[in-house]
C-alpha cells in the first residue's frame, strides 16, 4: 500500500512528539516537567465553559453556516475592530475550528507551483509545512536575535520578488517571543504597498504582549488583501475547543469558505457561543493570567542568564524563552534531548521551528512557578556537569 507521493512534503509540530516522548518517559516512573508544550496551564474562564455547556443543553448541537455563526463573526468584527483600529465589516469574518486552519488553507488558497511564500523563520512550523504542500517555494525570513527577534524592514525587501504570492508575519511570535512595532510595521507596509501579493498576519498571542503596544500590519492601510489571524486558544486558554477567527480581504471569503465546507463543514457552534461569550464577557481572568506570565517571564529569563553557556533575550511576548546555548558546546538538539533524559526537562530545539533557529532552545513558561525553577536547578546541574 503506498501514500500519495507529496505527503513527504507536509511537515509536524515537533512539540507533540516531544511531548510523546516525556510522556513515555513518565509511564516509566520518571519525573518529568513539561516545557515543550505551546498552551496556558490556566483553565478556560468559568463564564466562557458555562457559555458552552449552556449552549449544548439549549440544543446548539448541529450543523451550522459554514463561514462561522452571525453571532461570533460580530464579536469577532467588533474585537478587531477596537484592537487594530480598523473598521472590521462582520461579513469578512471566518470562523474555524482553531487558528490553524487559516494558516494551512490560507496558503493552499493563494500559492501553487512557481509561487512563492516569505515566512519568518525561526517560526511556527505550520508555515513551512503549508507552503511546502502547496507547492510554492518557501522563503525564510530570518528572525534574528540582533534585531531584538524581528527583521529589518530591507531583509523582507530583498526576498520579495514578482513570484512573492504571500508574506506571513507573526507578532507576537513563536518561538521567540519577539514583536513587529508600529515604526517597522510602517516600513513594511510601505513596501508592501508596491508589490502584489496577500499578507497572513498571525496575531494569535496578540493579548499576551509584555511591552509595548500590539500593533498590525493590517492597520497600515493593508486589511484589503491581509488575512488578519486571531484566535481563543492562547488568551483565553481555550486550546482544546479548537476555535478561531479571521478578518479576510473580500476576495478570499468565498474560496475559504469552500475550503471550510470540503474540510470541517463548520464549527461546533456550542463553542462558538462559549467563545462570543470570553470575546464579549469579563476580562479579569485574563488580566490575571498575563500578570502571572509576566513574573514567570523574568524569574525564567534571570534563571537562564544565571547557567553556563546560556543567554537569553528577553522576549517581549507569548510565552516563551529562546535562549542562545552555542557557548554550551553542545548543539540544540543534542542538548533538548540531554535535558530531557538526564535533567527530566522537556524542551525543543531551536532548529524544530525551522533552519534559523541553529544555537537555541525553545523553553514555554506556560507552567507553574514552582516548576520553572526546579526545570532551572535541573538545568543548571546538567550545564555545571557539561561545562568541568
Ligand atoms: C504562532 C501560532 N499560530 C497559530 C497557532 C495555532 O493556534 P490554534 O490553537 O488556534 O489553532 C499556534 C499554536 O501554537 C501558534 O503558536
Amino acid at each position: 500500500m503506498r501514500l500519495a507521493g507529496h505527503y513527504e512534503r507536509l511537515g509536524t509540530e515537533r512539540a507533540f512528539e516531544v511531548l510523546a516522548r516525556a510522556k513515555a518517559l513518565e509511564a516509566q516512573g520518571r519525573n518529568v516537567i513539561h516545557l515543550e508544550i505551546g498552551e496556558p496551564d490556566f483553565d478556560t474562564p468559568p463564564h466562557v465553559v458555562e457559555a458552552g455547556a449552556r449552549a449544548l443543553r439549549e440544543g446548539h448541537t448541529h450543523y451550522c453556516p459554514a463561514p462561522g455563526l452571525p453571532e461570533l463573526r460580530e464579536a469577532a468584527a467588533e474585537h478587531l475592530s477596537r484592537t487594530r483600529r480598523l473598521t472590521v465589516d462582520p461579513a469578512r469574518v471566518l470562523v474555524a475550528p482553531g487558528a490553524k486552519w487559516f494558516l494551512f488553507f490560507g496558503v493552499l488558497a493563494v500559492a501553487g507551483e512557481g509561487d512563492e511564500v516569505i515566512y519568518p523563520n525561526p517560526g511556527y512550523p505550520i508555515y513551512e509545512s503549508a507552503i511546502n504542500w502547496s507547492g510554492a517555494t518557501a522563503v525564510p525570513l530570518p528572525i534574528t536575535e540582533e534585531t531584538g527577534f524581528a527583521f529589518t524592514a530591507a531583509d523582507l525587501a530583498e526576498r520579495l520578488t514578482p513570484r512573492t504570492r504571500m508574506v506571513i508575519l507573526n507578532s507576537p511570535a513563536n518561538p521567540t517571543g519577539g514583536a513587529l512595532d508600529r515604526e517597522l510595521n510602517a516600513e513594511i507596509a510601505e513596501i508592501l504597498a508596491g508589490h502584489d501579493c496577500w499578507i497572513l498576519t498571525d496575531e494569535v498571542y496578540s493579548e499576551l504582549l509584555y511591552e509595548g503596544v500590539h500593533d498590525s500590519i493590517a492597520s497600515h492601510g493593508l486589511l484589503d488583501r491581509t488575512i488578519l489571524l486571531d484566535g481563543f486558544s492562547k488568551t483565553y486558554a481555550m486550546t482544546g475547543w479548537r476555535l478561531g477567527y479571521a478578518a479576510v480581504p473580500p476576495d478570499l471569503i468565498e474560496p475559504l469558505s469552500r475550503f471550510l465546507i470540503n474540510s470541517v463543514a463548520c464549527t461546533a457552534p456550542a463553542v462558538q457561543l462559549a467563545g462570543v461569550a470570553a470575546l464579549t464577557g469579563p476580562h479579569d481572568a485574563i488580566d490575571a493570567m498575563v500578570a502571572e506570565f509576566v513574573r514567570r517571564r523574568q524569574v525564567l529569563v534571570d534563571g537562564l542568564n544565571r547557567l553556563p553557556g546560556v543567554s537569553c533575550v528577553m522576549p517581549r511576548g507569548a510565552f516563551y524563552a529562546f535562549p542562545n546555548v552555542t557557548a554550551t558546546g553542545i548543539d540544540e538538539r543534542t542538548l533538548a534531548t540531554r535535558m530531557l533524559d538526564e535533567a527530566g526537562v522537556a524542551v525543543l530545539a531551536g532548529t524544530d521551528f525551522g533552519a534559523h533557529g541553529a544555537g537555541h532552545i525553545r523553553l514555554s513558561y506556560a507552567n507553574s512557578l514552582e516548576n520553572l525553577q526546579e526545570a532551572l536547578d535541573q538545568m543548571s546541574g546538567l550545564l555545571e556537569a557539561v561545562a568541568v
